[in-house]
């Protein structure tokens, strides 16, 4: 388990995660990339290539990000993690406790702090907003590339001064946040744990978005967050907060306490059972 505090200068966070399993390679997309690239193929045991394979998941490292790329016959889909430019970055600016969903599910204060483990962190949106909104939040992502990426946006993020007061709340952490709840001490719980597992049946006759795809593509449809459910409820002092599509079963099937429902998502509150 690798704990990444989240400031610049942060050197070499990644080096200890397994190898990144189906993908095909990392790309450097410009001179300038080739020292990240080696890195980043060093530390997650994958291959540097010089283009693109003809089908499949690459890492692309470009002067602007670190791009998830998947390729097909008929066309490249991409993906990055983004927190302070973009939509992202629009969104958070404009965040208030009372008008975030997600802020009141988790019981965020107007004033104070509050100690959060988004613990299927992902591309950390969601655990964005929430630092923005004053919350110290601990991102913990067993993908090693998924958090490849994570790395990457908060790195980029670190050169702007404005973004340091909540760069400084986010904690990354590369793992599986079971264990990592499993062993959180006594004195280490927080009060919130929130997950937001990927929901593997379409609830439509749509294909999945092309972000979606691309995240099916490398973790598969099948998530064990089920499992997580519990070990939360027993970590959290406080509540363990779960985000569904609006219509979907709860999570492992059980019933929550209360619910926060928007238009196409909604956020079960199960209250904690600390052991
Ligand atoms: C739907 S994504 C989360 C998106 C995220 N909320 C955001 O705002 O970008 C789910 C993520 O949880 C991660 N995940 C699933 N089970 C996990 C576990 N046991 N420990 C850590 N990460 C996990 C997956 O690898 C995936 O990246």
């Amino acid at each position: 388990m690798l704990t990444i505090p989240s400031r610049p200068g942060t050197t070499n966070p990644i080096s200890s995660l397994p190898g990144a399993a189906g993908l095909a390679g990392i790309l450097p997309t410009a001179d300038e990339c080739y020292a990240a690239a080696r890195a980043l193929a060093q530390r997650l045991d994958a291959k540097l290539i010089e283009c693109p394979p003809p089908r499949g998941l690459y890492l692309a490292c470009s002067p602007e990000a670190l791009w998830l790329r998947l390729r097909t016959p008929r066309r490249e889909l991409a993906v990055r993690a983004q927190l302070s430019a973009g939509r992202q970055a629009y969104r958070a600016d404009r965040a208030s406790p009372r008008g975030e969903a997600i802020a009141r599910a988790c019981g965020l204060p107007r004033h104070g702090s509050r100690q959060v483990v988004d613990a299927t962190a992902g591309l950390g949106r969601d655990a964005h907003i929430l630092a923005r909104l004053g919350a110290r939040v601990t991102l913990i992502e067993r993908s090693p590339v998924i958090f490849a990426l994570l790395e990457d946006a908060c790195e980029r993020a670190s050169h702007q001064a404005s973004t340091l007061s909540w760069l400084a709340r986010m904690r990354l952490i590369a793992g599986d946040a079971g264990a990592w709840l499993r062993a959180c001490a006594a004195k280490e719980r927080p009060q919130v744990v929130y997950l937001d597992p990927m929901y593997p049946r379409q609830t439509t006759r749509a294909a999945p978005g092309k972000e979606m795809q691309v995240l099916q593509a490398l973790l598969g449809v099948v998530d064990t967050a089920d499992t997580l459910l519990q070990v939360a409820q027993q970590t959290a002092s406080e509540r363990v907060v779960v985000k569904r599509p609006r219509h979907a079963e709860p999570l492992a099937g059980e019933p929550p306490d209360y619910q926060i429902v928007g238009r196409s998502t909604r956020f079960d509150v199960y209250r904690s059972t600390p052991q």
